[in-house]
């Protein structure tokens, strides 16, 4: 990500939009090249929208980082028209979207440059590392080089620097492990898809726990988290954190999310006016900027309210393991009367 904001033209003081939903490595690598993240609103689907990007740009705005959510694409459509009119680039955080689709393209190759974590939790873990991709000739040349100590490898004299850059390049080892994960992620992804399909179908019949209505253009879901929704007034009212410990009383595997949090309520974020400046407060940045006074609705509603998740690893089982989850439900559900009394 930070070859990426770099390789996009990113410099120290411009801006760069960022999502209110994710880990909060999507916003602080901003802060790793000096730049100022900037928070957008979420979507239904918990990704930003392309509106709160658009309301967002300044003059001072130079790339927007998107994140496809749990491994649910993003409105790519929607986002890239606002780039198009904005002349913005877009930069992918595919983390958790390993091989899905956006009306048949993989994330990744769509915006300007996507890049995808390798860490151990992932979908496809090579222990660390990343990849980031592109389709813009300019933008590889320099990915490459910030890569790569600098290295600039278009030119003769291989010991010419294009800037200072760090060291990113992954080692062979990693690279190895890699390979073998790619040769299972088709498989992977099926399995994952075929389970959690047939968990939707069940979350049909319960009224309260709805799964996401799939867009046609998400032509392939590789999911990290699967994301699905509560709703308290379909629930009698019961607050979503009572029912999430009943239904774990019961032995679903189901969370918040891994990132559920606004990532501006992040202490380094809340923090950054007293102490904590660098770089708001350098002399290339003159806005006042106080992330205490951020607020994305959508976002903290979704965090606070809505937001349902169940981990990757638990949908390559088979379909006995979707009844236990949809049975935990089931009982949650008939037992309300129990939870509103604890609400
Ligand atoms: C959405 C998101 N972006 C970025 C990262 C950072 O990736 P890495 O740990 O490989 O640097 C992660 C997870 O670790 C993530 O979940």
């Amino acid at each position: 990500m930070i070859c990426a904001l770099k390789a996009v033209g990113v410099e120290p003081g411009d801006e760069v939009l960022v999502p209110s939903l994710s880990f909060f490595a999507s916003a602080t690598c901003v802060l790793c090249v000096n730049a100022i993240p900037v928070f957008v609103d979420a979507d239904p689907f918990f990704n930003p929208s392309a509106e709160s990007i658009e309301a967002a740009i300044t003059d001072r705005t130079r790339a927007a980082i998107i994140v496809h959510n749990g491994g649910y694409p993003a409105d790519m459509d929607a986002i890239m028209e606002v780039s198009g009119r904005h002349d913005l680039p877009i930069i992918e955080d595919c983390a958790h979207a390993h091989g899905s689709e956006w009306k048949g393209t993989r994330v990744g190759a769509i915006g300007h440059a996507g890049a995808f974590s390798l860490m151990a939790g992932k979908t496809v873990a090579g222990g660390e590392g990343g990849i980031i991709l592109t389709n813009h000739l300019e933008c590889r040349q320099q990915l490459y080089a910030y890569m790569d100590m600098g290295r600039w490898t278009e030119r003769e004299d291989k010991s010419v620097r294009l800037d200072m850059a760090a060291n990113f390049r992954m080692s062979e080892m990693t690279a190895a492990l890699l390979l073998v994960q790619l040769s299972r992620l088709d498989e992977q992804v099926e399995t994952r898809e075929r389970n959690f399909t047939y968990l939707a179908e069940g979350l049909r019949e319960i009224d309260g726990v709805d799964a996401f209505e799939r867009d046609p253009r998400v032509t392939r879901w590789s999911i990290y988290f699967w994301n699905f929704k509560y709703h308290q007034e379909a629930f009698d009212g019961v607050p979503r954190d009572i029912f999430l410990k009943a239904v774990q009383a019961e032995g679903a595997p189901i969370g918040v999310g891994g990132h559920g949090r606004p990532i501006y309520w992040n202490p380094l974020f809340q923090s950054m006016t007293d102490g904590n400046t660098w770089p708001i407060k350098c002399p290339g940045y003159d806005e006042p900027i106080d992330y205490t006074k951020t607020c994305c609705p959508n976002a903290e509603h979704i965090h606070r309210e809505v937001a349902l998740s169940i981990g990757h690893t638990h949908f390559l089982g088979d379909r006995e393991d979707m009844d236990l989850i949809l049975d935990a439900i089931r009982k949650v559900r008939a037992n309300i009367g129990e939870l509103k009394q604890l609400s």
